[in-house]
Parts: C-alpha cells; structure tokens; sequence
C-alpha cells in the first residue's frame, strides 16, 4: 500500500424529504445570495426546482436561476453563469440535478473569483486555488460529482471534453441526496448511471500497486451490491431500497474511499471522454462500450488483476487467469445487456467511428502516455477502440 491523504469533507445529507433542508443547509454555509444551476427540464417538471426555490427564500437567501445545462456541459453557460454571479454579487452555487449541472456549478464557482478565462484551469494554464462554496440536490446516481473535487467540461467549439481534478476546491460543501427523486430517471440514464458509478470503481480496482487487500474489499463489495441492486431498479423504478442503496453506492464510488493506497488507472474514462466529446453520447454508455475493451487488451498482456475481478465479483471457478479474465469480461457484457446497455460502438449508435481522430485527439489533450495499470500509448489505444467495434 501507498502512502495516502483522504479527505472527503462533503456533508451528506441522505433520504426521503431532504430536498426540503436545503434552505438550512445554505445558510448554515453562510449563503445569502445563491445561482441556483439546473439541466434541460426535469427538475422544473417534477417541481423539485420550485421546492429548492422555496427552502432557500424561507431563510432569507436571495435566489437566481440558470438553467438548460445540458448532458456533456459546454462552456457558453459557464461563462453566463459566472456573468450573472458577478452582477448580482452571488456567494454560493446551488446545482440541482446530475453530473453535467454539478459540473457547471463547479466551473462557475471556480471562474467567478479568477480574472482570467476559467477555460484556463482546465487548458492546465492556471491551478485551481479558491472557488465559491458549492452545494449540491443530486437527481441522479451516475457521476459521482456531488462527492468528486472534479469537473468535466467541454470546450464546444473544439470539442475538447476535460476532466479538472482537485482535491478539496471543488468538492461541494453539501449534498441532499433523496432516492425518491430518481423515480422518474428515464431507464437509459439509470443503466447509464449504473455503468458510470462501477468504472469509478474499477478505474482505481485496477492498479500496479499490490497489497491493497483493504481497498479491493471495499472496491469488491460495492460492486458487488450494485450488481444486485440494479436489476431491481431497472424493474420497479420506485423502489425506494434499491434506489437507495444504488444511490450512495455512485457517492462512495468516486468520493475517494476506493482509490486510498493505490495509483489508479483511469484510462478507460479518457478513452470514452472522446467518444462523447465527438458524438455526444451518454457518459455511462460510452464506458459499458470501452472498459470490457480495455479489459480484454489488459487480459491479454496482465491478467492477475482482471482475473481476481472475474473470480470475485462473477465468482468465476476457471484457475488460469488469462482464461479466466476473459470469462469475467464476457460476465461483465453479459450484465451491461442485462440492463438495457450497448458494450458495442453500433450497439452505442455510433457504427463507423473515427478512430485515428479519437486516438490523435485522445493524446493531445491527455497526452503521450494514458493509464496506470498497463501506461498505453496510441498504437495500444488505437487497439482498444477497435476491440469495442
Ligand atoms: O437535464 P434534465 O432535464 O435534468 O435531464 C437529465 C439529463 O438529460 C436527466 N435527469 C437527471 N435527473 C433526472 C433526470 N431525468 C428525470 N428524472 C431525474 N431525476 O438525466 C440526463 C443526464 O444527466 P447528466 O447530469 O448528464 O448525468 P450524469 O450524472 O451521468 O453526468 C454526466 C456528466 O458527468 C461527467 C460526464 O463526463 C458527463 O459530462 N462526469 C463527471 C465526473 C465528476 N465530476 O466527478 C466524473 C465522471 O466520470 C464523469 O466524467
Ligand atoms: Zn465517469
């Protein structure tokens, strides 16, 4: 095991009804003037949003709005975001929804006290030092970004997706998790969710560093209980336990917990940051499609590692490990199908990808060498693209 620093100082705040704290939780952060930041309509509809609204006025706390965040969020809001806090003199984000609008808030919170362009934070021009307090409704399980001291932006007219990490700037002060208010997750983005919150964990399950007997554990029965709980909630959307249980297990995916001692991968989410940047496909279906692929290059070349997942996780009884990573991959297919996601790029509805564009975008924006477990180069990443064809 590595030495290690873990803080995840995020305030949880978990169950049915909580949405209605969040006027109490604002000002306990201090906030007197709040943007509240949410996507393309569903928070509006339910009337979450209006609910949000209230709690907020009921403490006294001044409320502007900007909404239509989109799924893979682009610059243009973030920088009318940091527009409308400088004129209205905003102390505080509040994002209610998902990923892409946590993401945003985040982005704005940073670019509000910066006097350059907040692009450059993400560019690697500038190093993310101070940033608004930002709180977080979250509607649904997928990213991980209302524990995550990152933000994944897209700069638009490039197409450039980038994924800012910190340690504390930008992890959100408090989040009101309700399981309820996933009810109404169309199935897609569910399943969508689901895949995201297990590649967090796999990204940093699979490592070089050995003796992390404690962290794989962790790592192993999370996954473990996801891969129960999600039929359940593929086959009755309202049910409030499995909802639950799915719903903290996508916070202590990515918060950190399952990353402590080790390096950590994450080559299969700069791989698939491309394949969404160019095609705008969802996140979570985009890893469904690239992480059996890259599992299956590494089976090929290091399997010890995807071998003990496949025995462990799918309870694989072969005893040669390359046999039995490849089997374990077929299992891990076999699940994605299960509910409802593509593991191919047609099954993804991209049936002709650019793969030497993604390969020669990957590498200028993530640079010469990606991943940890096997470092890859663009010949190796090159092969993982065609293996998800
Ligand atoms: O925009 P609305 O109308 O709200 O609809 C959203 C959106 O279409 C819908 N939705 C959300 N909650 C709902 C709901 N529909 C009905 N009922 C609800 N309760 O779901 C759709 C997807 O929302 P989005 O926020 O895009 O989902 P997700 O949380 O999967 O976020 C994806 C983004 O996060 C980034 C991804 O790259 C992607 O851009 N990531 C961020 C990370 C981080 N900050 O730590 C880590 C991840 O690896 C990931 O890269
Ligand atoms: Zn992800």
């Amino acid at each position: 095991m590595e030495n290690f620093t873990y803080c995840s100082p995020t305030r949880y705040v978990f169950g049915k009804g909580t949405e209605s704290q969040i006027g109490n939780e604002a000002a306990a952060i201090g906030a007197k003037k709040v943007l509240v930041v949410y996507g393309g309509g569903s928070a509006v509809r339910s009337g979450l949003l209006d609910r949000v609204c209230d709690s907020l006025k009921a403490q006294s706390i001044e409320v502007s709005c900007l909404g239509g965040i989109s799924p893979n969020p682009v610059d243009g809001p973030v920088r009318e975001g940091i527009g409308i806090c400088r004129d209205n003199n905003i102390d505080t984000i509040i994002a209610v929804g998902g990923g892409s609008v946590i993401d945003t808030a985040k982005a704005i919170a940073l670019g509000v006290p910066y006097s350059g362009d907040f692009w450059d934070f993400y560019s690697g021009k500038a190093v993310a030092a101070q940033a608004l307090p930002v709180g977080v409704v979250l509607t649904i399980p997928a990213a991980g970004s209302e524990g995550s001291g990152n933000s994944v932006i897209t700069l638009e007219a490039e197409k450039i997706k980038i994924s800012l990490r910190t340690d504390f700037v930008l992890r959100p002060k408090f989040a009101i998790m309700n399981p309820e208010l996933t009810f109404t997750l169309p199935p897609y983005q569910t399943a969508s969710g689901i895949a995201d919150m297990m590649a967090h964990i796999m990204e940093r399950y699979f490592t070089p560093t050995e003796n992390v007997e404690i962290t794989d554990r962790v790592s192993e029965g999370v996954l473990k209980a996801i891969i129960e709980e999600a039929p359940k909630v593929m086959a009755k959307p309202d049910d409030y336990q499995a909802r639950a249980n799915i719903m903290w297990s996508g916070t202590l995916a990515h918060n950190g917990i399952c990353g402590t001692g080790r390096k950590e991968d994450w080559a299969s989410h700069a791989i698939e940051h491309e394949i969404s940047a160019m095609y705008n496909v969802t996140h979570g279906a985009g890893l469904a499609v690239i992480f059996p692929a890259w599992m299956t290059f590494m089976a090929q070349r290091k399997p010890g590692k995807i071998a003990q997942y496949a025995r462990r996780i799918f309870d694989v009884k072969e005893t040669k490990d390359e046999a039995a990573a490849l089997e374990g991959i077929e299992c891990l297919k076999g699940f994605f199908g299960s509910i409802g996601l593509p593991v191919t790029f047609a099954e993804l509805g991209v049936p002709e990808p650019d793969i030497d564009e993604m390969v020669r975008r990957l590498h200028i924006n993530k640079g010469e060498i990606i991943g940890g477990y096997i470092p890859l180069r663009a010949k190796d990443t090159k092969e993982i693209y065609r293996l998800a064809l």
